[in-house]
């Protein structure tokens, strides 16, 4: 009995992935989850889910939802035409030359939060190494790499944007800084990329406290140390991707978390990163205005940080760097 509603059921319904559903996006038909052996209707054509709830479901991995096997078909031209929709966006903004970066920067997109939606394996490492490698070879072949890299941004709250953001940042950073090999840049890549990994392993729960309470900032200073051994278990990433990923919270200063390294002891690249980090957050936490307007607001707010944050040599640089693309 219970195989034949099982049977009956497939017939009906098709599953799709929860990774092309585009979060705070009307939805093209009716969505269900698959509960205790039913199919349970969840939201209706129109509602949409939110981008909040888009990720607790990835990060509790879930796969898949469910849509009836008659709307399958709207529901993924619905997600082909917003997928598009943003790559054109992002072409726009780097030129139709590099629209092969803009190819790679979505593969790598995609393959952190497919990443993300699983447990860490061998194999699963090795798919955004792979990526990443692509990803920077192919903006190593661009002699313009170092002027467009900090273009391929996206704003809409999603972890995959803020990780990518920063991954895409620190790139431009390290090329305007003095870095070039291939290596190199891939360690600063992925360390932007995947530094907040280790919110992946806190508990949804907590993070869904207010960010002053005492239970959200406990859970949320672990995150680096999280991420880095989290990743550290199943090798293949080097040594100084790891760094990065635990060490992208300290401060110059010796306040930061989670050793409260001071100067010098902070690695050169992990500097980068947290540039990179903190400019996307400062541009992320507020709404008002363009885009434009928000970034020479964060950049004028790094302007100010006299050494507390970041190493003051590196911030200069940086912050040349920077003046290029937001000023
Ligand atoms: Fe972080
Ligand atoms: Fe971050």
């Amino acid at each position: 009995m219970e195989n034949e509603h099982a049977n009956q059921s497939e017939l009906e319904y098709v599953s799709f992935p929860i990774l092309k559903v585009f979060p705070d996006q009307p939805l093209p038909g009716d969505l269900y989850l698959f509960l205790n052996g039913h199919f349970v209707k969840y939201k209706t054509k129109g509602d949409n889910i939110s981008q909040q709830k888009f990720e607790l479901f990835v990060l509790q991995k879930v796969q898949y939802i469910f849509v009836t096997k008659g709307e399958a078909d709207s529901f993924k031209s619905w997600s082909d035409k917003l997928t598009h929709k943003d790559k054109e966006t992002l072409v726009a903004a780097v030129g139709e030359e590099n629209a092969i970066v803009v190819e790679k920067h979505f593969d790598v997109r995609e393959g952190y939060l497919s990443f993300i939606a699983k447990e860490v394996t061998e194999e699963s490492v090795k798919v955004i190494l792979v990526k990443t490698r692509d990803f920077i070879q192919t903006i190593k072949e661009k002699r313009t790499a170092d002027k467009f890299t900090a273009k391929l941004l996206s704003y809409s709250q999603h972890v995959a944007d803020h990780s990518t953001n920063v991954g895409n940042l620190s790139v431009y950073l390290a090329l305007n800084t003095g870095y070039s090999q291939q290596i190199i840049l891939e360690n600063v890549y992925l360390g932007g990329v995947l530094h907040d990994f280790g919110k992946t392993k806190i508990d949804p729960k907590n993070l869904e406290e207010p960010p002053t309470s005492k239970k959200y900032q406990t859970s949320i200073r672990k995150h680096p140390e999280l991420g880095r051994t989290a990743l550290l278990l199943d090798s293949g990433f080097s040594e100084e991707v790891l760094r990065i990923v635990g060490e992208h919270h300290e401060r110059h200063d010796g306040t930061g978390y989670p050793k409260g390294l001071k100067g010098n002891k902070i690695y050169d690249l992990t500097k980068l990163v947290s540039v990179a980090n903190v400019f996307d957050n400062l541009v992320m936490a507020s709404s008002e205005g363009d885009i434009k307007g928000r970034q020479i607001k964060a950049f004028r707010a790094l302007e100010k940080d006299q050494g507390k944050m970041f190493d003051p040599k590196i911030l200069g640089k940086c912050l040349r760097a920077l003046e290029r693309v937001v000023l």
